[in-house]
């Protein structure tokens, strides 16, 4: 008994460092299809949380799509945006400290020609490690330029500080 308590304690306070490192976290989903209702999960001790998608490794980046906000450590999104892309969620907590989740990849509904949900325009920044052209080359045509989306709206309630 004495034993399997001390266990428990050790446990409850290794778990309580955990947390208290990552405050608040967001797991990374997986499989998630466009337009298909995924559950996105994620802990911390000061909620409400807002959760955002923004694009793969800017975590703070103006949102893409602003999931929503709970006191839960659970909400479902309807993945909204184009697939084929990888992305970044990112909880807020009520202290404006923020994380990122590892990045993550949504797939296309190959069976639907289109999509069956309304899909927010988003369209990724080239590549920074594409090598540079050649002196000699001419200049690359122009990279075309993100359509301007009157569906993207940066919600205002998310461009809080970075609190480290
Ligand atoms: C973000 O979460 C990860 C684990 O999901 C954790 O390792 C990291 O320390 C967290 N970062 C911050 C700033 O809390
Ligand atoms: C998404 O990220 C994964 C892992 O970094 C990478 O292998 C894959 O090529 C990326 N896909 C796209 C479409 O960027
Ligand atoms: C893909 O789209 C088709 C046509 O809209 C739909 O019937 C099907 O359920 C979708 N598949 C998934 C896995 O959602």
């Amino acid at each position: 008994m004495q034993l399997f308590s001390l266990f428990v304690t050790l446990a409850a306070a290794v778990g309580a460092f955990a947390q208290a490192v990552a405050d608040p976290s967001i797991n990374t989903p997986v499989g998630v299809m466009q337009c298909l209702p995924t559950q996105l999960t994620f802990s911390g001790t000061a909620p409400p949380f807002v959760i955002t998608v923004v694009p793969e490794g800017q975590t703070g980046a103006a949102p893409l799509v602003t999931v929503g906000t709970t006191s839960d450590t659970a909400l479902t999104w309807v993945a909204n945006l184009p697939p084929n892309v990888n992305y970044t969620l990112v909880i807020r907590d009520a202290l404006g400290r923020i994380n990122g989740s590892a990045p993550f990849l949504i797939y296309p509904n190959t069976s639907s020609p289109t999509p069956t949900c309304s899909v927010v325009a988003y369209t990724p920044a080239p590549s920074s490690a594409a090598p540079a052209p050649a002196s000699s080359a001419p200049p690359p045509s122009s990279a075309p330029a993100p359509a301007s989306s009157p569906a993207f709206t940066p919600a205002p309630a998310i461009r809080g500080r970075v609190v480290v």
